[in-house]
């Protein structure tokens, strides 16, 4: 295949910034060239270093204000909820009961789940995310849907069947055993299908009976390479709950642990109000927490302990995510911007490369594919958004009175939205905007 060459500004992370600091983690090309082939990264320099290695009749595409970075990684989103973002109402389990289960009974049927599944990947695309871990409903045919829509453009993506066994409505619910028949089947069907991954998905510790907990536990044991993804310690009234339905465990962790469903590839979304010994274990075990900054503002479910989770002496994995549809955006520009705000009010302050390399390498990372995806570097797989720096009067105003690539990527975050996605690239491949 033609070596597919793109020139301008770009930006990726060598390394964690939360450790070895912002300019230590970047890799920034003031004038930077980007090898594309078969579907692959194959060099990144600056046009000076790489000018000489153009191959001959190479296709050479030109971004001028603008910064090429790695697609953006979603750590935990619902597709279903796409059609309830923005649903007026109280907290948690009243949203849930008033929006989500309503909205979710509508997957029944397979046409809804189609619809609903292109407008996710279309509106995820306008966002610049390129890989997403994506909740479906309880109904097996929900994976289907979304699954063959990211096949369609060859996406990376993680996903599953919700589990749920009581405390939903009966058009939602499976059982023990019918959840673990259809997941295993869904394994079989998708898990590792191109660039498709299975994630064992119980709902949240309420939802799911201990007998379903177990079989989920036992399922993800013997399905190698799989994620489990789930809720945790999102509200306070939530939390109350769990203790209540499992009095013997000794933190809500402590029941997804029990049943072997913490470790690496667990997918714990927010984690707000996590303990310290609950932090400590998530660290140990490699698992990662997804902070979703426009959900918990939404919900009203509290301010994720960044410092708490970033602290040196054990720091756990952490990945953004959006939570549509109680998450209010797509963007993880948006999403980074209500980030820094959530840590500002902690007296912690996020730097543009921190919330950067969460939203990319840091998400890759979270979800085991770093090696893959999250980053501009040779053999990497060539996942990349390109943003406009001047997506608005107002951010091209601003943009020129930035001195540095840091305060390029600040203003990104926090003027920046979807109308600053100005070509999305999945596997190479041009799949949006010019
Ligand atoms: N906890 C259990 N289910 C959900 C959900 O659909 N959204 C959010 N934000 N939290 C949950
Ligand atoms: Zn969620």
């Amino acid at each position: 295949m033609k070596t597919k060459i793109l020139r301008g500004q770009a930006l990726s992370f060598k390394a964690d910034p939360f450790i070895v600091g912002d300019q230590a983690s970047i890799h920034y090309e003031s004038d930077g060239l980007i090898f594309l082939q078969d579907g692959k990264v194959t060099e990144f320099g600056s046009y000076k270093n790489l000018k000489d290695k153009i191959p001959a009749g190479a296709e050479i595409k030109v971004y001028t204000d603008s910064l090429i970075i790695p697609g953006f990684v979603d750590t935990h989103v619902h597709y279903p909820q796409t059609q309830i973002i923005g649903a007026y109402g109280k907290q948690l389990i009243d949203w849930l009961n008033n929006y989500t289960f309503i909205a979710e009974q509508q997957f029944a049927d397979y046409s809804h789940a189609e619809k609903i599944a292109k407008v996710f990947v279309q509106e995820s695309l306008r966002a610049g995310t390129t890989t997403s871990a994506v909740f479906c409903t309880v109904h097996p045919h929900s994976v289907d849907a979304i699954f063959e829509e990211a096949q369609k453009l060859n996406l990376r993506m993680v996903a599953g069947k919700v589990l749920m066994d009581r405390n939903a409505p009966a058009a939602l619910t499976d059982t023990a055993q019918s959840a673990y028949d259809d997941s295993k089947a869904l394994i079989k069907k998708w898990h590792g299908k191109g660039r498709l991954s299975y994630a064992v998905t119980p709902r949240f510790a309420p939802t799911s009976s201990p007998e379903q907990l177990e079989l989920a536990g036992a399922l993800w044991k013997e399905s190698p390479g799989t994620y489990m993804h789930t809720h945790i310690s999102e509200n306070l009234g939530e939390i109350a709950w769990v203790k209540d339905l499992f009095p013997e465990r000794k933190s809500y962790l402590d029941v997804y642990d029990h049943y072997g469903l913490v470790g690496e590839r667990s997918l714990l979304a927010h984690g707000v109000h996590l303990t310290e010994e609950e932090f400590t274990r998530i660290h140990k075990t490699g698992a990662c927490v997804c902070h979703c900054s426009t959900s918990n503002e939404f919900l009203g479910s509290g301010l994720f302990p960044f410092e708490r989770a970033k602290d040196k002496k054990r720091p756990v994995r952490v990945g953004l995510g959006t939570d549509i549809g109680a998450g209010t955006s797509f963007s993880h520009l948006q999403t980074m911007n209500e980030s820094y705000k959530i840590a500002q009010l902690q007296g912690y302050s996020l730097s543009s490369a921190c919330a950067f390399y969460l939203a990319t390498k840091g998400g890759a990372n979270s979800l085991y594919l770093d090696d893959k995806i999250g980053s501009i570097a040779p053999g990497m797989e060539a996942d990349l958004v390109v943003l406009d720096l001047k997506s608005t009067p107002l951010m091209d105003f601003r943009m020129s009175y930035c001195k540095d690539i840091h305060e390029v990527l600040f203003i990104l975050m926090t003027l920046g939205d979807d109308r600053a996605t100005k070509a999305v690239y999945v596997a190479g491949t041009q799949v949006y905007g010019e």
